[in-house]
């Protein structure tokens, strides 16, 4: 028996990195998982490694009105919905200097408004005794160069766990962050030039205590700890997965 046998779970930016690695250990835990992202083709290769526990749904997590479809598809399979990684999140560096009104409201438009909202209206779908579970990131915690509007979003993330943990307490349902240091994603690759990538990678490893990057498959069993009932005396905590990057 899997942890999350007969349970339903809604991973949203499901398609690739730490939302996939999640998505398939939800599966396999035996959850129907549904994912969601903008990318068509990348939940179709998802769903294609997933299989039938499987269901995508195509969306962009800052538009109500994609939220408002996506919830529709999972209210009609009749099940509500026991676990929600809101995980979906972009990467973008800007040093104060550089921050453009664009560029904050990209990130905090999908980062933390996106956010709220996917949480905001999963609520009536939410059986009770539900894990809600929030991606953070160690970078709340610190001050990275040209980090700051994400950190901050994040910074957001982590105190959104907190409150939305005490509002949905009477209903049962548990709402944690999981705060991953640098790990290897698809993401983590954009955030250099092509050239670059192998040495931004290696400065981030060896800022680890644990001298590597994350593998998504290691946030993904944190993630599925919170999301079962291993994790039931957990609720508006932060779990750090990070090599001992913010603890040593
Ligand atoms: N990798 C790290 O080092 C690291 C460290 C700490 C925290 N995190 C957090 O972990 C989470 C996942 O990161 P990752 O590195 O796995 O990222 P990734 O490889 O870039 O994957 C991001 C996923 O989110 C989806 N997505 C992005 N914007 C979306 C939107 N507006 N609506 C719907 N889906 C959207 C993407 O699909 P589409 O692009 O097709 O929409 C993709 O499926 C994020 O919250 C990130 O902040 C990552």
């Amino acid at each position: 028996m899997g942890l999350l046998e007969g349970k339903t779970a809604l991973v949203t930016g499901g398609s690739i990195g730490i939302g996939l690695a999640s998505a398939v250990r939800l599966a396999a835990e035996g959850a129907h998982v549904f994912i969601t992202g903008r990318r068509r083709t990348e939940l179709d290769a998802a769903v294609e490694m997933i299989g039938s526990a499987a269901t995508a749904v195509t969306g962009d997590i800052s538009s109500p009105a994609d939220l408002d479809r996506l919830y529709e598809t999972i209210r009609s399979r009749g099940r509500g919905l026991d676990v929600l990684f809101a995980n979906a999140s972009i990467a973008e560096f800007a040093t104060l200097e550089q921050v453009t009104e664009e560029h904050f409201d990209r990130v905090f438009g999908i980062n933390v408004r996106g956010m709220l909202f996917t949480v905001q209206k999963a609520l009536p779908l939410l059986n009770d005794g539900a894990s809600v579970i929030l991606n953070g990131s160690t970078n709340a915690d610190v001050g990275d160069d040209a980090f700051g509007v994400y950190a901050a979003s994040k910074a957001a993330t982590r105190s959104f766990s907190r409150t939305w943990a005490n509002e949905l307490k009477g209903r049962g349902i548990r709402v944690n962050t999981v705060t991953p240091g640098p790990t290897d994603t698809p993401g983590l690759t954009g955030l250099a030039a092509p050239e670059q990538v192998a040495d931004f990678k290696s400065e981030l490893a060896a800022q680890v205590p644990m001298g590597r990057l994350g593998r998504s498959e290691e946030i993904a069993a944190a993630v599925a700890f919170l999301a079962s009932e291993q994790s039931s005396f957990m609720t508006g905590s932060s779990l750090y997965v990070d090599g001992g990057l913010n603890q040593i």
